[in-house]
């Protein structure tokens, strides 16, 4: 099966801090396999921004560079490249001055899509927001793309997005978590929303509870100095985590629109219970054989920043009330997994003898990696012996399920650069969004912040702090294993 296509409208996107990390590992490469793709049109226009002396003959090497590192073989075809290339040009600008600004106004073309994205640190987005509008450079229709941390508690999130709001409409503010811009993430409303066979028993009525998983093997080697101010609750849980969350509990929205997709998640995160600091387990990585610790890591000896954080959270709505929702993620963890785990209850009688084995059903979605879902059912074990049970997979990855072709999905930010210019904002956050879930976030922060809570240490390449694992046992249950 070969993946659909559908170009997009010619357009000219903006990208201030083009030189940047994220800009050469994601951004360009991303637009690259667009560009191979078909998706892309030769007539687009890609502007790099940013401090840096460079022509457009040294943008071009840079991005060529950045194409060969991080786009497979397989694609990095000479003619192609060239072709991109060709729609690549590049102005120095000044965020905090006026060098640049009439030279970059003389590039955007007024009958195109305007994108401009800030791919720079929070505290530069009003000064590019302020000299777009002076310099006449958004027209009416201009969207702008921001990434996080979108603040770092709720009041520098309220001055964010006010900051923004005196320019630009919400509909022209694409405010990216690039977790919603995963395959799987999106594939999670389509199992939802898209069969008749799970809906009827997704509510506390028959899920027991509900595990959302995002462990890394990574540590935060140099980004120490920027995660050390945050930690895995702001880094993670206040945005990709939450993100998970409202998508596998909010009600079916009432279309596939992104103020009704919004609306649903919003209400999810109102009805977020606050956390008990009993229900909140904090951890550290320690050092290892050849690697360094988390304080080594962030420079800091004294640092109380948790580099794992695992909760229990409630949501107080009549479809959730009774489930518990179990939040972890971590970095130097045992394996790269991200996945979301519904556990449903068994079921309230046993025709079978006590020591069948019987269990309950479990859905896992995948995210990465070998993106799928796996559906746990109990069968009878083969063969003689009586009435044994035992549960088996039914297991669907992607890949395997719909060829390589599909399963060659376009990485997160592509999509969601796409969907900038297609003007389709369900899959970035609505100001209010962020805000509610700082809101529910700061307090929970404040507390371990005013108790002067210690992390606990955890070896790297484990599951996490021992206390983790107590947080389910206490509950009568466990984690579904990290796997690789
Ligand atoms: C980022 C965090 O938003 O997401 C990082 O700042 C984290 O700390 C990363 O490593 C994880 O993204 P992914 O796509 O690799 O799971």
């Amino acid at each position: 099966m070969v993946a659909r296509v559908i170009p997009v409208d010619p357009f000219d996107l903006v990208i201030f801090g083009a030189t940047g990390d994220l800009a050469r590992r994601k951004i360009l490469p991303g637009l690259y396999r667009r560009f191979y793709d078909g998706q892309m049109p030769e007539s687009a226009r890609i502007i790099g921004a940013a401090r840096s002396n460079m022509d457009d003959a040294e943008f071009r090497t840079f991005v060529e560079d950045a194409v060969r590192e991080f786009v497979s073989k397989r694609k990095c075809e000479a003619k192609a490249l060239d072709a991109f290339l060709e729609c690549l040009s590049y102005v120095p600008v000044d965020a905090l001055g006026t060098g640049g600004w009439k030279e970059l106004a003389a590039k955007v073309r007024p009958d195109v899509v305007q994108a401009f994205y800030f791919s720079v640190g929070p505290s530069l987005f009003g000064d590019l927001a302020n000299r777009l509008h002076k310099h006449k450079i958004a027209g009416p229709d201009a969207r702008i793309v921001v990434e996080k941390p979108f603040g770092h508690n709720l009041d520098t999130a309220r001055d964010l997005n006010a900051t923004l709001a005196k320019h630009f409409n919400e509909d022209q503010i694409y405010r990216i978590d690039h977790y919603l811009g995963k395959e799987t993430v999106q594939n999670l409303m389509a199992v939802r929303f898209g069969n008749m066979l799970f809906e009827p028993l997704w509510n506390a009525q028959y899920v027991d509870h509900i595990q959302i998983t995002v462990a890394e093997t990574v540590g935060v080697d140099g980004r120490g100095a920027y995660y050390d101010k945050s930690g895995a609750m702001r880094d993670m849980v206040q945005n990709h985590l939450m993100q998970l969350l409202c998508l596998t509990a909010m009600e079916p929205p009432s279309k596939f629109d992104p103020d009704a997709v919004r609306d649903e998640k919003l209400k999810v995160i109102r009805a977020l219970d606050p956390v008990h600091p009993d229900d909140i387990v904090r951890g550290q990585y320690k050092a290892g054989d050849d690697s360094a610790s988390y304080l080594e890591d962030a420079e800091n000896p004294d640092s109380l920043t948790e580099s794992f954080i695992a909760m229990r959270v409630h949501i107080a709505n009549w479809r959730w009330n009774g489930t518990d929702f179990y939040l972890r993620t971590g970095k130097k963890m045992k394996a790269r997994m991200s996945e979301i785990v519904v556990r449903f209850k068994e079921p309230p009688h046993s025709i079978f003898e006590s020591d069948t084995g019987q269990s309950a059903n479990e859905l896992s979605i995948r995210l990465q990696p070998n993106e799928g879902m796996d559906l746990r059912v109990t069968i009878k074990e083969p063969g003689p012996g009586g009435m044994r049970l035992i549960d088996v997979p039914l297991d669907m990855t992607f890949a395997e399920a719909l060829g390589e072709e599909v399963a060659d999905v376009p990485d997160a930010y592509e999509r969601l650069i796409m969907d900038v210019i297609r003007g389709n904002q369900t899959l970035f956050m609505r100001g209010d969004e962020v805000e509610a879930a700082w809101a529910w976030t700061d307090p929970i922060i404040d507390s371990w912040t005013r108790r002067e809570d210690r992390p606990h240490p955890y070896d790297p390449g484990s599951t996490g702090p021992e206390d983790a694992l107590i947080l389910l046992h206490r509950d009568g249950r466990r984690w579904r294993d990290l796997r690789k």
